[in-house]
């Protein structure tokens, strides 16, 4: 309990959350070998996951939504047409093969079907979401940068982190926003100027400094961002996490089930925000890799 106002969720280092991210699935039709093992996964009884019913109760103590790019193009102007207006997808090469290896499918071609679905529609910004692994995509670096002068894409590098399937991550094969920033400059055709620096959202954003592009970087390893951290998540079964890398979560689906009210679930939520976090202890002692992976967590 905390003497803040029940409208405004607070947590003790006095950061405001009023960024709620909801997991409608804890299904994938990828294998990011950031995120998934590559066999093995076994998927929640569809008991176990929240109803429709149940988010729409929930985003109504709370707010906000998120999507998936296997059949994005087939469901595209569906999600416009419900009101979606911007969307995150994820694609890690633009070469095919390399593609398939950091996500174990052979689907390029359907998340760039998607992609030119979306691209004709009133549905901006659309984020091209990027995990570099050292060694195996960062080569596409410069490509993925040339992609975002000719495309209305925003690219989004987002540093590989210690979460999801134990694919070896260590921090050699993190590539930091930094040296990112310097191959891009160093292509010699127009500079990163930063647009937004360690303003509200995760992402830095930068634009070329001919205004062609823009290019944003999740620097949650080289330079966490946790003290402006604004979000808490609600797993596909119903499990309010505080942190990308909390160790406990506080079970909302059972209160759904059981019959309890409107006012004790806020109390819950309220509560268990108060607690969130400080900050990750990636790379320093103490870390804990988290069970959960982002397709459960939902990005
Ligand atoms: N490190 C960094 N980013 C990750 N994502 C998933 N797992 C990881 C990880 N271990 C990102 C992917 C996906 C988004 C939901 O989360 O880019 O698109």
């Amino acid at each position: 309990m905390n003497g803040s106002p029940p409208h405004i969720l607070r947590d003790s280092f006095g950061r405001i959350v009023n960024n709620l991210r909801i997991s409608v699935t804890d299904r994938c039709n990828f294998r990011c070998r950031y995120c998934m093992p590559e066999e093995g996964m076994v998927w929640m009884n569809k008991r176990e996951l929240l109803t429709f019913e149940e988010i729409a109760r929930l985003v109504s103590l709370f707010a906000t939504l998120g999507v998936n790019g296997y059949f994005l193009a087939e469901q595209a102007k569906v999600l416009v047409r419900a009101g979606l207006n911007r969307i995150n997808v994820s694609m890690d090469s633009l070469n095919p093969q390399t593609f398939s290896t950091m996500v174990r499918r052979d689907y390029l071609h359907k998340v760039w079907e998607g992609l030119d679905a979306v691209e004709k529609l009133p549905i901006r910004p659309i984020k091209v979401n990027v995990v570099l692994i050292r060694g195996i995509n960062d080569h596409e670096i410069e490509e993925f940068a040339r992609l975002v002068r000719t495309k209305p894409f925003v690219v989004r590098f987002i540093e590989f982190m210690p979460i999801g399937s134990d694919d070896g991550w260590s921090m050699e094969k993190v590539v930091p926003t930094r040296e990112i920033i310097e191959r891009i400059n160093a292509m010699g055709d127009s500079k990163l100027v930063p647009v937004e620096y360690h303003g509200d959202q995760p992402a830095d954003r930068y634009t070329f400094d001919d205004g062609a592009g823009e290019i944003g970087f999740i620097s949650s390893v080289s330079e966490p961002f946790c003290s402006s951290c604004n979000r808490v998540r609600i797993t596909s079964d119903g499990k309010l996490r505080t942190c990308l890398f909390s160790l406990h979560e506080t079970d909302l689906k059972s209160m759904l089930r059981g019959g309890v009210n409107d006012d004790e679930i806020k109390q819950t939520i309220i509560d268990a925000v108060w607690k969130k976090e400080e900050g990750h202890l990636i790379n320093r002692p103490g870390f804990v890799r988290p069970e959960r992976t982002m397709s459960q967590i939902g990005g």
